[in-house]
């Protein structure tokens, strides 16, 4: 294929050379954004009287033709170019002959490349943002049908007080929507177009910049040609709101790996989303939760990567930025296949009621309750505390639990209750422990079914936009 810059070399570039240079082997999938990109500029040349009508009619043709081509797969990028800008110029170059050469007049791959990421990154945000409006969907519907359904709710990985399955699993849901808002954030931001920018200093040519920006959907136009080129701020961005999902997703994934074990047995994951082991014959491995856990290492990598790709570099565009691709790609391909993962192990699970509800049961998870109670008869909270610190020594000593202690047993331990001890028995009640934290966003069934409809809300208010 022939180069773009040949003229002012006697000698061709080394073989090492080359193959450090090449991006086409990763950048190849921008062929259709570039061409897009591609075709806005060569209108806007003629619009702009710099090319005349018939010669950016031809170009316009045959960039179309090319992309139609390569989407029905009757057409391959050839593989002997530099990059992808160099290739679909090349293929253009054999379709339209020496009028292709005009297509890059008042323009610099730097400026080419700069736009083409942002137009792929705008599709990569929409495409998450819907995977996640999937999973945010099942969540919904995982904590409306378990509604009833309690469990321990732990701090330290220790039963703290218990919950409502439907409240630990709209935590996730609110998690998501604010990643959900990240990601659409990040797309208003890095939806402004380096077009024009040139190499770096702009051009002589007089283009017309906010049309190829309103041409390609771009919402305006990157004011400083040199930040226009050397910023891959909006990669940065894009790849942390990944690494949060990420992380977000490996939570919740550890969660499930623990309540799937036989210790737990909260959970009973589907066989679909399971592989069996080649060693031991009774093995049902929880794989896709360890590998939503285990690939958000990579995902967080590739924000250090290009932190780290960027935080050294002079103005303006520097070959290192060619550095940016793999990064984003391979965030991209992790969380367009780990969301819907995980949402398919989630949509297939089965919540073991009678477990999660016998793990309740002896844990002293209502302490607080006796100590609220307490409150209630005139103790300070602190008082409260020791006290009811006090009854659970007692009963790890004796080998009883919170539930079993009778009238006469909570008026010995503290006389201050009195006819209270009625009451005392019942707020040790699970269910009873639950319905009380009525507070706002708290585990309470009337404050969850608040709580789910704020979340339908929610997502009815995306799914209509
Ligand atoms: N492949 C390059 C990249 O990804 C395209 C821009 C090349 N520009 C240049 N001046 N060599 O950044």
């Amino acid at each position: 294929m022939r180069k773009l810059w040949g003229g002012r070399f006697a000698e061709g570039p080394d073989a090492l050379t080359e193959q450090l240079n090449n991006s086409l082997v990763f950048d190849a999938r921008l062929w259709r954004h570039d061409i897009l990109g591609s075709i806005a500029h060569a209108e806007m040349l003629a619009e702009c009287r710099i090319l005349t009508k018939q010669e950016s009619e031809k170009i316009v043709a045959g960039l179309q033709a090319i992309l139609a081509e390569i989407d029905a797969g009757k057409l391959e990028i050839p593989e002997d170019a530099e990059d992808i800008h160099t290739a679909i110029e090349g293929l253009l170059f054999d379709r339209i002959g020496g009028v292709a050469g005009k297509l890059h007049t008042a323009r610099s791959r730097n400026d080419q490349v700069a736009t083409d990421i942002r137009l792929y990154l705008r599709d990569c945000c929409d495409t998450l943002v819907e995977h996640l409006i999937v999973l945010q969907g099942t969540l919904v519907s995982v904590a409306d049908r378990e509604m009833g359904v309690t469990l321990p709710g732990c701090t330290h990985l220790q039963h703290a007080q218990p919950v409502l399955l439907a409240h630990h699993m709209l935590a996730y849901f609110w998690m998501l929507d604010r990643d959900r808002e990240r990601l659409q954030d990040c797309r208003g931001r890095l939806n402004r177009s380096p077009l024009g920018s040139g190499a770096l200093a702009g051009t002589g040519f007089p283009i017309n910049r906010e049309l190829t920006a309103n041409k390609l959907g771009f919402s305006g136009v990157l004011p400083n040609s040199m930040d226009g080129v050397a910023d891959r701020d909006f990669a940065v961005e894009f790849l942390a709101d990944a690494a949060i999902i990420a992380m977000h997703l490996s939570r919740f994934a550890e969660e499930i790996i623990l309540w799937n074990t036989p210790e737990f047995r909260f959970v009973e994951l589907h066989d679909s989303v399971t592989t069996g082991s080649s060693i031991m014959p009774q093995k049902k491995n929880p794989d896709v939760a360890e590998l939503i856990r285990g690939k958000s290492g990579r995902v967080l990598g590739n924000l250090v990567t290009m932190l780290t790709v960027l935080k050294g570099l002079p103005l303006a565009y520097n070959k290192d930025l060619q550095e940016d691709k793999e990064p984003l790609f391979d965030t991209f391909d992790t969380l367009n296949l780990v969301i819907p993962a995980m949402n398919k192990m989630l949509s297939t699970a089965l919540f073991n009621r009678d477990r999660m509800a016998e793990a309740t049961r002896g844990d002293f998870s209502t302490a607080t309750d006796l100590a609220d109670l307490l409150v209630r008869h005139g103790f300070t909270f602190r008082d409260a505390h020791d006290a009811v610190g006090a009854i659970v020594q007692h009963c790890i000593a004796t080998g009883t639990v919170l539930e079993s202690l009778d009238e006469d047993a909570l008026i010995s331990a503290v006389p201050q209750l009195g006819s209270g001890a009625v009451a005392a028995i019942e707020v040790l009640k699970v269910t009873n422990s639950v319905a009380s934290r009525t507070s706002q966003g708290g585990t309470a069934p009337t404050a969850v079914t608040q709580q789910l409809a704020l979340a339908r809300q929610r997502l009815e208010a995306q799914n209509r936009s």
